[in-house]
């Protein structure tokens, strides 16, 4: 059966900045003469202090992995996504604000107060002793001062780590002290869905546990009441009082890191993405631009949190380096009730709307009366990011928000990856319900056979997905750790970006992503490292061991399910899962908390001692007919037991 494909309509194809034929010769282009393609491109988007004479110097080979775009050349990341456009659009809206509640007025930033705001901001910085280099820690709420922070270190050459707000205080303390930040930014409180995450008081809990040379900027937005210690707190929105309106920019190599980003990995603790200043910045200019055909005078609402790679590419950095307006929003999908997404579509006059498919998946299960009534003329294009969408999902977008006429971009990528891989583009490609489509510019995916390692050249084929070379976007190292991103990156599959991902292509030459191929389980968008899930549940002094692996969750696309072994004296009881789920929530946060505790009196294990969850997914899955060799465990009857517990709880 051939899939149901959707053709860019004429209206689209018409004033888009890229149609079928343009792809088609530009992605030749860009793979075939990379030099030239992304020369231009970083000449034509980027302003440069000093020009660079070197395009790109990349290699994947193991043991020497480089990765180096326009390596000579020097500019500034925020001199380019606010100094540059003042001349032409000083007095256009840079940031729409709109807060939680939706009684509270939203914000216009221009780009002139944008700019008087980020060069306030940074001279607190310097007030601070940050210099070029030194890390700083943003764990804010998602308010404008989030954006000023971020663009306030790249200002002086500082290197961010935004820190989603959503995270424990032991979270937060690891990633201070891997990155040893000498700030931290935080505010009183995070409202979210009417509720408030006591965010300086996690700092405070965080900071018990990290060097007493760490300086904590407060932003005061809820005006809550917090403890206050002399000499280390700071009141950030006084202190923008007191310091001068305009600070300089720094001059940055194109490699200088931008930021770091913390993300969860199949073994071990959560590893610090690198991005760099120049490719990165190119490349989410040129695929917010691209990917959502947004034109001048746009609005465009990426609906992710600044905590994570969406929000920086597709909140801040791509949209403010294309002289856009883009939206900033404080709250969640469902409070006060169901609508409010398309409450502020229709208030703000939204182009292009990007969300995940969880979010879709939430909102479909209330019913399409939020949506009706509400005026969702201006939207022009409809993205998603986060997991494969399914296509009931894609379908109830397409009918009720896209009414059937706007094209849908379903868009691959990864922390790692700084911006969209794979993805249609509006005007050029024809779409079919949940495939992620074709790649990007100077994107090479291959499909490689996951035990040989070698590329599959049929066209319609399955296998794991990798890219044969490098794009600007491409993250550079692992924070202070460059073989460990090797390892992780080049090892599986020699000559090879190994994304971690499993995909089939089509007939078309389509990918179609199936989801992770390792032990990283993505919930609700957010991807989840198990061995971080089972790490924090074996702390707990009744839990003698645990193994984590996903299952499917009608809402979340994955739920996390648990198997716990306590230790010998302990009684399972309701009371103690309750605790268990506590304890993980305030180990690493409530994104973490697991949806599903079964007591495993014992684990299948290998005689070995490795445990198989390969059969841990599939009881999970209620799925036992297909448990396959269970012979060289151990003890194969703990498998059974497992069953039988797995049955008595339906
Ligand atoms: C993983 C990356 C990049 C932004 C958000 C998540 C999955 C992401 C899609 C998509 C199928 C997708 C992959 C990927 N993923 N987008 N459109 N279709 N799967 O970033 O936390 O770095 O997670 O999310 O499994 O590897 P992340």
């Amino acid at each position: 059966m051939k899939d149901t494909t959707y053709p860019p309509s004429d209206a689209i194809v018409a004033g888009a900045h890229v149609d079928a034929a343009g792809y088609e010769a530009m992605y030749k282009a860009s793979v075939e003469t990379p030099d030239t393609f992304w020369g231009e491109e970083a000449r034509q988007r980027l302003d440069w202090i000093e020009p660079f004479t070197k395009v790109k110097d990349t290699d994947f080979t193991l043991g020497q992995v480089k990765i180096k775009w326009f390596e000579d050349g020097v500019l500034n990341v925020a001199h380019n996504c606010i100094d540059r456009h003042l001349a032409t659009r000083g007095e256009q809206t840079a940031i729409i604000f709109e807060p939680d509640d939706p009684q509270t007025p939203a914000q216009h930033i221009t780009y002139n107060e944008l700019h008087e705001k980020v060069s306030r901001f940074a001279n607190v910085l310097l007030a601070q002793g940050v210099m070029r280099g030194d890390r700083v820690i943003i764990y804010l709420p998602m308010i404008p001062e989030a954006a000023y922070a971020m663009l306030a270190c790249a200002r002086i050459g500082a290197i961010h780590s935004v820190v989603f707000a959503g995270f424990s205080p032991d979270a937060l303390a690891n990633r201070i002290n891997d990155c040893q930040a000498k700030v931290v930014i935080t505010a009183d409180s995070a409202p979210r869905g009417g509720r408030r995450t006591p965010l300086k008081s996690n700092t405070d809990a965080a900071l018990l546990h990290c060097s007493d040379k760490v300086r904590c900027l407060v932003v005061k937005h809820t005006g809550d009441q917090t403890t206050w210690i002399e000499d280390r707190d700071v009141d950030v929105k006084a202190m923008m009082e007191q310091v001068a309106p305009d600070c300089p920019i720094r001059p940055m190599g194109a490699e200088d890191p931008l930021f770091i980003l913390y993300t969860s990995g199949s073994t071990g603790k959560p590893k610090g993405v690198v991005h760099s200043s120049g490719g990165y910045l190119l490349y989410a200019s040129m695929t917010q631009q691209i990917t959502f055909d947004y034109h001048d005078g746009d609005v465009f609402w990426c609906g992710a949190d600044v905590g994570w790679v969406t929000g920086h590419t597709y909140i801040v950095y791509g949209p403010l380096a294309n002289g856009a307006t883009t939206l900033m929003f404080e709250g969640v999908p469902t409070w006060p009730d169901a609508s409010r997404f398309w409450q502020v579509i229709e208030k703000h006059k939204v182009n292009q709307f990007y969300t995940a498919p969880t979010a879709i998946r939430a909102l479909m299960g209330q019913g399409t009366g939020f949506v009706e009534g509400h005026d969702l003329s201006t939207l022009k294009v409809l993205g998603t990011v986060g997991e494969p969408i399914n296509p009931e999902a894609w379908n109830w977008y397409n009918d009720n928000i896209g009414k059937g006429k706007l094209p849908i971009v379903d868009t691959w990528w990864q922390t790692e990856t700084g911006g969209h891989m794979i993805t249609p583009l509006p005007g050029a490609t024809p779409t079919k319900p949940g495939s992620a489509t074709l790649p990007f510019f100077g994107v090479q995916p291959v499909v490689l056979d996951p035990t040989a390692g070698t590329v599959i050249d049929e066209t319609k084929c399955e296998g794991v997905l990798a890219i044969a070379d490098s794009w600007p976007g491409q993250m550079r190292t692992v924070w202070g750790d460059h073989e460990r991103f090797e390892k992780t990156y080049f090892s599986d599959y020699k000559g090879y970006y190994f994304a971690g991902d499993g995909c089939r292509r089509d007939e078309d030459g389509y990918y179609w992503i199936t989801g992770r191929v390792d032990d990283v389980i993505n919930v609700s968008g957010h991807r989840m490292g198990t061995a971080e899930v089972e790490s924090a549940l074996v702390a707990h002094a009744k839990v003698a061991e645990a193994a984590v692996v996903g299952y499917p969750h009608d809402v979340k696309g994955q739920g996390i399910y648990a198997y716990v072994t306590l230790m010998n004296d302990i009684e399972p009881t309701d009371e103690l899962r309750k605790e268990l789920e506590t304890w993980v929530r305030t180990e690493i946060g409530p994104i973490a908390k697991p949806d599903l505790i079964q007591w495993a009196p014992g684990l299948p294990k290998t005689r070995s001692g490795k445990i198989m969850r390969r059969i841990l997914r599939k009881i999970a899955e209620n799925d036992y007919g297909a448990l396959g060799d269970t012979s060289t465990l151990a003890d194969p009857s703990v498998v059974d037991e497992l069953i039988e517990n797995r049955m008595n709880r339906g």
